[in-house]
């Protein structure tokens, strides 16, 4: 049976008190629903510590839960003010990261680059990436969206081929069309379909026969009711969550979907 992966985005939201409450709720739920999904959680890096003891406590026999952070620094400690270093997180049991979201390249203006970096920087000190790609609606409108990703991917990749090659679990690939993030706008199942075939050759030319063991994704008002249908396509394998997964019950019921 296949397993698939659900990340949940906080981004910049909620506080210590309703996080946890979260938190609990969803490793509540996800124990009486015997869901067999594995879930990621990706809190505001200030409450990963909180978070991180909730899960020890609480997951003692649920191992399907696990933790990532929504950034880090792409560079390894010094006098970076304000960044946060991949050993910091390695210090709470974060597993996971998150690298190129649109909020990122679109707000904070990241470069394919810098990108690259942080996806050499991660993998080196053994998190795992979950790579975001999309396209703007611009971009859409001029027929732009795959010379867009396949670039996102050649470049953002670049600095890291060799160690992804060595291990595909090192890395996933979440496909968020920019214009269907917290828009309520998701992107159409034959579109999606396209773009993860897309994305999955594009893979396979940058890493060879291998790549077929990656996950793709696909993000951008992803909820409980079209879950289903989206998870239920060739070649998607979760789902990263933004605004759904700030409800314990919205969250588990994409979680139990399928
Ligand atoms: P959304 O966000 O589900 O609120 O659209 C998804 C994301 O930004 O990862």
């Amino acid at each position: 049976m296949k397993t698939y992966l659900i990340a949940a985005n906080w981004k910049q939201n909620g506080t210590k008190k309703s996080l946890s409450r979260l938190t609990k709720g969803i490793i509540k739920s996800a124990k009486n629903k015997k869901i067999t999904n594995s879930i990621i959680l990706l809190p505001p890096s200030i409450y990963i510590d909180n978070i991180s003891t909730l899960l020890k406590q609480k997951t003692l026999q649920n191992k399907k839960i696990s933790l990532g952070a929504q950034n880090i620094s792409p560079y390894i400690d010094g006098a970076f003010t304000g960044e946060i270093s991949t050993n910091m997180l390695k210090d709470y049991n974060c597993k996971y990261v998150l690298i190129g979201h649109s909020e990122r390249r679109h707000i904070f203006l990241e470069k394919n680059k810098e990108i690259a970096a942080k996806v050499k920087l991660a993998i080196d000190s053994k998190l795992s990436v979950i790579f975001c790609v999309g396209e703007t609606i611009a971009e859409r409108n001029k027929k732009e969206t795959k010379r867009i990703i396949a670039q996102q991917l050649k470049i953002g990749l670049s600095s890291a081929v060799n160690l992804i090659k060595k291990n595909t679990a090192k890395l996933v690939v979440a496909y968020e069309p920019v214009w269907a993030i917290g828009t309520g706008r998701t992107a159409k199942p034959k579109d999606i379909q396209d773009v993860h075939i897309f994305i999955q050759k594009t893979l396979s030319i940058i890493l060879g026969n291998k790549s077929k063991l990656i996950k793709i994704l696909y993000g951008g008002s992803v909820n409980e009711v079209n879950a289903s249908l989206i998870l239920k396509l060739d070649n998607v394998d979760g789902a990263l969550v933004g605004g759904a997964s700030l409800n314990t019950k919205k969250f588990i019921e994409i979680c139990s979907s399928i």
